[in-house]
């Protein structure tokens, strides 16, 4: 029967196959599956305080299946490793802003940066919690990349070492900014001199006077300590800042179907959260760097804020074509903003 040793040795050789298969865990049978959240902001601000959230009911929700560790202020990654770091699959889950987006080629995303698209967080939420959103949120797929949601921080203040009331007076003051085209525009139609920087590296750059100012929500601003190292800030609230919770598409695709549901349950309560607290915590930071007495807080008068407005909004038109007529189209007709009316 020398014939049927051939098919005996593979038939053989499959059950051990077999066997060796059962023992080996699939990809997410141990217990538990890990994602790692890295993020480049303080826990106590809302997107710190709704990645601890997020780790908390993901836990509950999975019974215990899931683990989310939250890497914060840049532990692990900063901005631009961190969505590198997430396309490799070193860590699973980011929040980065709306603003680090384009450096991966969806340029969309800057449509967030354009100065005083958003009056309020009413015409953000149109955008973010509508079709609009949903859509720029898809175009991440191509990256390898799954949106899962937009979180809220808020609205910018400008600050310096001088104090920033006219247009005139950003003429030639060195401003970081994240990396946005947007924003450099932004900053270049007042005459300042805008100069990209990882977040992590803001605070030492004013510091030592590498640059003389930045935009942020007062948040981020007071959780980093910059008024420490700012002598002024203007509430001019020119902009907005917010971020995408995204995830590694190959991982997520690959969790088993009822713990991605609970994930996604997680992740609507976290962005609740997010929400709930982004005004609040910006009204506090901003009270709480008035308390610390290093900073001359002005609110510009309205006549000034519509001139920063004025001088700013050629970014729209000169950013269009970057960004993607259609994409500002779109986000106009949900705020019902007339950009003839400017
Ligand atoms: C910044 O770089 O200024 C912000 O994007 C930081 C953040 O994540 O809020």
């Amino acid at each position: 029967m020398r014939s049927q040793r051939p098919a005996q040795a593979l038939r053989r050789g499959l059950l051990a196959l077999a066997a060796t298969a059962a023992l080996l865990p699939s990809a997410f049978a141990q217990s538990p599956i890990v994602i790692k959240f890295s993020h480049v902001v303080a826990t106590d601000t809302p997107k710190g305080k709704a990645a601890e959230f997020f780790a908390k009911r993901a836990a509950e929700l999975t019974k215990g299946k899931v683990k989310v560790e939250v890497y914060p202020n840049s532990q692990l990654y900063k901005d631009k490793e961190e969505m590198e770091a997430l396309q490799l699959g070193s860590v699973q889950m980011l929040a980065p802003s709306l603003s680090k987006f384009a450096p991966l080629g969806v340029k969309e995303f800057e449509a967030f940066d354009l100065p005083f698209i958003f009056d309020d967080y009413n015409d953000l939420h149109a955008v973010t919690q509508g079709p609009v959103g949903a859509k720029l949120l898809k175009k991440l797929e191509s990256r390898g990349i799954t949106g899962l949601a937009y979180w809220d921080n808020g609205f910018k203040v400008m600050s310096a070492n001088k104090p920033l009331k006219a247009v005139e007076d950003y003429k030639g003051v060195k401003m970081r900014i994240q990396s946005s085209k947007v924003l450099d525009a932004q900053m270049r139609a007042v005459g300042a001199l805008p100069q990209v920087l990882a977040f992590s590296e803001t605070y030492q750059a004013l510091q030592t006077g590498v640059v003389d100012g930045t935009e942020n929500p007062p948040s981020n601003l007071y959780t980093q300590k910059m008024h420490e190292v700012q002598k002024h800030l203007s509430i001019t609230n020119h902009g907005y800042l917010g971020y995408a919770v995204v995830v590694n598409k190959k991982f997520w695709d690959g969790l088993p179907a009822d713990v991605r549901a609970a994930l996604n349950k997680a992740m609507a309560e976290s962005t609740k959260v997010a929400n709930d607290v982004a005004f609040q915590d910006n009204q506090d930071a901003l009270a709480k760097v008035k308390a610390a007495g290093k900073t001359t807080i002005y609110q510009p008068t309205l006549g000034e804020r519509f001139l920063l407005k004025k001088a700013m909004f050629p970014v729209h038109k000169q950013m269009s074509s970057r960004i993607g007529e259609e994409t500002i189209n779109e986000i106009y007709k949900v705020t019902n903003f007339d950009p003839t009316k400017m």
